[in-house]
């Protein structure tokens, strides 16, 4: 079997360093990078953290509006495709990378699997929600990382080549949690960033929809400033380049520094008394090392996440970011979930693709 997988934007590169790892053991897989993220801290870093096989093609497609993006990787991705002949074109998640490819396999009649299929925000206005309808709709194998993930696709129509495998975020947290642990010394990282604290906050911020909304970051990072510890913003270079133009944003305990790595995000991460992001895969990956976390949007895909007790949504108003915080951080341990599987997702979807 041979499979053409095709990634592009950082948290792709985390869930097919899994996949790619059980794949390789038996089959053959053509990884192309669309080049959606370039920068070392945001691409070359996970290959190197988490063994990655390098790219056999790098398209180098990278901003732009949305259809240029889309448009330029879907040209070079058909040659790409049509050149590699592959039995499966294999996608991840919800990028301009994972429609681009799915629509190009799917058009030249390659069979497309698509991990993390059924995700649903119902907020049409998020290009990821868009990715996530197509890719979904034009796919052959609809790789579910949850049962409600299932449900979702079933409400829609879509029945057949639905399977349910878990989350294969999961498979990383377990794989790499403790070696984490072993290779980085939290206590030199956190000096490293000029930020030693030993009780302190991590958040991340990078959708659209709130970066590219003046008063809604204005008031996400107010909120930041209302939680009495100190936290850990490492910036996505969206973020970055707004809040350049605008510093006086930022409150006086909100301490941003550059992108940081897989493994030292899992470390940093785990020590953190909670988590704040607007970010998926945090939210889940919060659950999993045991960490309350907030979300900063108003709506959320990973729904188990809430039922779980161990995520609340707090949009992006000041306050209610702050009376969430306060709630989470003197908030009960929540219990351990088996919604996202058992963390042998990766093999299933090996399975599923010979199947
Ligand atoms: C993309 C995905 C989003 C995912 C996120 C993870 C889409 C529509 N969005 O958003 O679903 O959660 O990745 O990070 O595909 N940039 C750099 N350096 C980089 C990468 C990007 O400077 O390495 C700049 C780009 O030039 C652009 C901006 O950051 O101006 C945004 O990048 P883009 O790839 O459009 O989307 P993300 O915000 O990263």
């Amino acid at each position: 079997m041979r499979v053409l997988t095709v990634v592009g934007a950082r948290p792709q590169f985390v869930k097919c360093a899994v996949v790619s790892r059980a794949l390789r053991k038996k089959h053959s897989e053509v990884l192309i990078h669309t080049g959606q993220h370039y920068d070392d801290a945001m691409s070359a870093l996970f290959f190197r953290q988490l063994g990655i096989p390098e790219a056999d093609e790098n398209l180098g497609v990278s901003g732009g509006k949305h259809g240029e993006m889309t448009g330029r990787m879907m040209e070079k991705l058909e040659l790409s495709a049509l050149r590699h002949q592959p039995d499966w074109v294999l996608v991840y998640g919800d990028t301009n990378s994972t429609m681009a490819a799915a629509l190009v396999g799917a058009k030249l009649h390659i069979p497309v699997a698509h991990v993390e299929a059924g995700l649903r925000s119902f907020n049409r206005r998020m290009p990821e929600e868009i990715n996530r309808v197509v890719t979904d709709h034009v796919s052959t194998l609809l790789l579910c990382p949850t049962q409600n993930a299932v449900d979702l696709l079933e409400k829609e129509g879509i029945t057949k080549g639905v399977v349910l495998t878990g989350d294969v975020m999961l498979d990383s947290v377990q794989d790499n949690a403790a070696r984490a642990e072993q290779q980085i010394d939290l206590d030199r990282l956190l000096a490293s960033l000029r930020f030693p604290h030993q009780s302190y906050a991590f958040a991340t911020l990078h959708r659209a929809e709130n970066t590219d909304d003046p008063t809604r970051l204005a008031s996400i990072l107010e909120g930041l400033g209302k939680t009495n510890l100190p936290v850990l913003l490492p910036l996505h270079p969206r973020t970055k380049k707004i809040l350049e133009t605008k510093p006086k944003l930022v409150p006086p305990n909100v301490h941003i520094v550059e992108p940081i790595g897989y493994l030292e995000l899992l470390r940093v991460a785990a020590r953190a008394k909670l988590i704040l992001t607007d970010s998926g895969g945090l939210q889940k990956e919060a659950m999993f090392l045991g960490v309350h976390c907030v979300t900063l949007r108003d709506e959320t895909e990973w729904i188990e996440t809430l039922e779980a007790g161990a995520n609340v949504l707090a949009g992006a108003d000041a306050d209610r970011i702050a009376a969430a915080a306060r709630a989470a951080l003197s908030g009960r341990p929540f219990p351990k979930s088996t919604a996202f599987g058992d963390g042998k997702a990766a093999e299933k979807i090996v399975a599923a693709l010979e199947k």
